[in-house]
């Protein structure tokens, strides 16, 4: 059996609800700030969180789940581990174990999603239309409590009887969960119907393990106080809200909830700080503005394009620069940590070193990229390659070049695209021990501009074999200007 202790227990609790494009780190955050004891995710599908990578994102000091496509799907950090439910949308057990036993050790609880009703969750079999395969309800449920430590929920809504409601969370709790939240509408109802509570009450009841209630931010809460008195008109454990802390996320504050304004304020600072996707962020900064989403701000706010034009909206730009500046510092800081040899190492058939590409050190239109392009050419090498990668979590990127079947990279993220490039020529030329055109290294005799010059002005550089000044002839003229212009 398993043991209880440290376990997300969901008794007596207010949870902020799963919410797509709301429920993002940052609004979990502001919702624990003010007082939320759990707070869920935003759903996210089984198909595409199976695909995902686990990276621990130490600028932010975040773990994120990437997708091929460097896409992050699911970011958390240890502020929330204790707190947060992942609620995964999901039709197929072995695909939902496989997703739980990816996340469980960065989450307190895993939840399934059993009530949205929209199409495109419906039609794959996932969401309330599992309400309709109880079957598949129980294969899913047992499969996930059988297959991971963490405690096991999940979220549906009601069906057309209190009886059949009743009945299917009978069925649920006999797989084990530790939880059920119930919003109290059926699959057909919109948000604007009166929500059920008394088959919420019904439920209750019946089953002993902690239902969550949930459906009423509109008729019910509006303030904290609420939150008490929805959980007593349905007689459930607990109470989880959408909508109302989707407005206010500091309705969940004990003391009475803060001015709009104030949270918005928040909110920006941490989805500034975490890197949220901009299109999160706006959905829910228009959310939070509700009618005024027509006044001037709420036009500025919707053709801001960046984090930093959102800042400019709220009058936020300090802020912005200022976490940036530290952002910057932090990833400067670990670089030099991670720097500690500059000799190479083996990584998979891949040669990296900690390098980087520091233009200060290197003379005006000189580069390392140029001086392995000419020296491949001397060693009559083919033209070396470069594949760049970007990674999502800071937008860095990473070059591996290929030169005579042989991959070198630096282990070092760079800012640009060029600066990548660079810095696997350094690799490199290091690893080959060729020169590289930093300033005050031995002359190389390989070429560098001040001598192309002279050489189509007809002088021979002092340090030129014959065999040099031949190669140059046939290839340099023709080939290098080009190369030196992309860099
Ligand atoms: C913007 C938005 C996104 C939602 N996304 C999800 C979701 O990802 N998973 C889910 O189970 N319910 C989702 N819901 C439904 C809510 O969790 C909740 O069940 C519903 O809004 C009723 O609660 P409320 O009256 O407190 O708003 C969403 C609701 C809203 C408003």
């Amino acid at each position: 059996m398993t043991s209880t202790v440290g376990r997300l227990c969901f008794s007596n609790k207010t949870a902020l609800a799963p919410m797509v494009r709301v429920g993002t780190l940052p609004m979990r955050l502001l919702a624990l700030d003010y007082g939320a004891d759990i707070v869920y995710c935003e759903e996210l599908i089984d198909i595409k969180m199976v695909q995902c990578e686990r990276v621990v994102n130490e600028v932010l000091e975040t773990v994120d789940f990437v997708a091929p496509d460097e896409r992050v799907m699911f970011r958390t950090c240890n502020r929330e581990k204790d707190r947060v439910v992942f609620q995964m949308g999901t039709a197929d057990p072995e695909r939902a174990l496989a997703v739980a036993q990816l996340v469980e050790n960065d989450v307190a609880a895993i939840d399934v999603n059993m009530g949205c009703p929209k199409e495109y969750s419906t039609k794959g079999g996932m969401g309330a239309a599992l309400l309709s395969d109880p079957d598949k309800i129980e294969a899913i449920l047992t499969t996930l409590v059988k297959g991971i430590c963490k405690p096991v929920t999940c979220k549906i809504r009601v069906l057309p009887t209190v009886e059949d409601t009743v009945e299917l969370v009978k069925r649920i709790e006999k797989t084990g969960v530790a939880a059920v939240a119930v919003h109290g509408r059926m699959k057909e109802e919109r948000p604007r119907h009166p929500v059920h509570c008394d088959y919420i009450q019904a439920v209750a009841k019946t089953v002993s393990i902690p239902v969550i209630a949930n459906g009423g931010s509109q008729d019910w809460v509006k303030t904290y106080s609420d939150i008490e008195v929805f959980r007593e008109a349905t007689g459930a454990s607990s109470v989880m809200l959408a909508r109302a802390a989707m407005w206010n996320a500091s309705v969940f504050r004990s003391q009475g909830a803060l001015s709009v304004d104030e949270v918005i304020e928040e909110y920006i600072k941490y989805a500034i700080r975490y890197d949220n996707n901009i299109f999160n962020t706006k959905y829910c900064l228009c959310q939070m503005l509700r009618d005024r989403v027509e006044s001037p701000m709420g036009k500025q706010l919707h053709a801001a394009q960046t984090n930093e034009e959102i800042c400019e909206v709220f009058g936020m730009t300090d802020y912005y620069k200022k976490t940036q500046a530290a952002l910057e510092e932090r990833r400067a800081a670990l670089q030099a940590n991670h720097c500690h040899s500059d000799q190479p190492t083996l990584e998979g058939d891949i040669i990296t070193m900690a390098v980087r590409f520091e233009r200060r050190e290197y003379p005006p239109q000189i580069t390392p990229k140029m001086y392995l392009l000419e020296w491949s050419r001397r060693e009559k090498l083919e033209q070396p390659v470069y594949e760049t990668v970007q990674r999502a979590q800071d937008r860095a990127f990473q070059s591996t070049v290929i030169v005579a079947e042989k991959k070198y990279r630096s282990a070092l993220w760079e800012k640009s695209k060029k600066f990548a490039e660079q810095a696997a020529a350094i690799v490199c030329l290091r690893t080959l021990g060729v020169p590289e055109g930093k300033i005050g290294e031995k002359n190389s005799g390989l070429v560098n501009k001040r001598k192309r010059e002279e050489k189509r002005n007809g002088e021979t550089g002092e340090d030129c074999t014959a065999a040099e000044t031949a190669y140059r002839k046939r290839h340099i003229t023709q080939s290098s200007q080009k190369e030196e212009e992309k860099n």
